[in-house]
């Protein structure tokens, strides 16, 4: 299947396109939204998780990953993108691996992490095969730690229900070469896969814009149950 009919593939294929422009973004730190609150928000939820060990699910460049491994916690950052790994190693600071989260799913050879975080890395429409292989590297009881668009405001002037949308990183500087296609979900949508992924949640967190007053995030902190996830 081509990409254009297949948003997930499309989506994979921007990532690689727009790796230069995104580590720039991200290491200059010119998305407003990070400046704002969404760094700190992650980095705090999965402080007060008192995990020792963490898998950053989705990891890009590698910022979260450097960022906890400076506090003490031993960290692995995956990504399907081989060029935006390359840019994390490049940095250095945690162990960082180019795979998907299919094949995080059939990996064996990780020890358990007691918190599995995932920031602005869930973009698929099939969100199970992520969570389902978060609950799977993690310790029984472990924390799942998801932050994403806040659906209220991502929403913008479209019906608020599940769908595909296309991100343009207007506003992220210059040097995007590809639009992104990514999938909208509502609140329900997101309490509905968590938990048919095997996951308790624990907390809803909505950082604020200091200015604004409005939500930057939606910032989820689940905990593993250890009966079988449905289905
Ligand atoms: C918006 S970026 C976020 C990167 C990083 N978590 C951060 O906070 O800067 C989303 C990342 O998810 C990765 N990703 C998306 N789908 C993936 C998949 N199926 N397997 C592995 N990585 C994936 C992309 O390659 C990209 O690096």
């Amino acid at each position: 299947m081509d990409s254009v009919d297949d948003p997930a593939l499309h989506q994979q294929r921007s990532w690689d396109a727009n790796v230069d422009a995104w580590t720039r973004s991200v290491r200059d730190h010119r998305i407003p939204s990070r400046r704002a609150g969404t760094d700190r928000a992650v980095v705090d939820a999965t402080l007060q998780s008192t995990a020792r060990r963490v898998l950053d699910l989705g990891c890009g460049e590698g910022w979260l990953a450097r960022a906890l491994a400076a506090r003490g916690i031993e960290v692995v950052g995956i990504d399907a993108s081989a060029r935006l790994i390359a840019a994390a190693k490049a940095l250095g600071g945690a162990t960082f691996t180019a795979i998907t989260y299919d094949q995080l799913m059939r990996t064996d050879h990780l020890q358990p992490f007691d918190a599995v975080v995932a920031n602005f890395a869930l973009l698929d429409e099939d969100v199970d095969t992520p969570l389902r292989a978060a609950r799977a590297r993690l310790r029984s009881r472990g924390t799942l730690i998801v932050q994403t668009v806040h659906p209220w405001i991502a929403r913008g002037d479209r019906p608020y229900e599940d769908g595909w949308r296309v991100e343009t990183f207007a506003g992220f500087g210059e040097g995007f070469r590809e639009p992104m296609p990514w999938y909208f979900r509502t609140l329900s949508s997101w309490a509905a896969a968590i938990a048919d992924a095997g996951f308790r949640v624990d907390r809803w967190n909505e950082p604020m814009h200091p200015d604004t007053g409005m939500p930057l995030s939606l910032l989820i902190s689940a905990s593993r149950v250890d009966d079988a996830p449905r289905g």
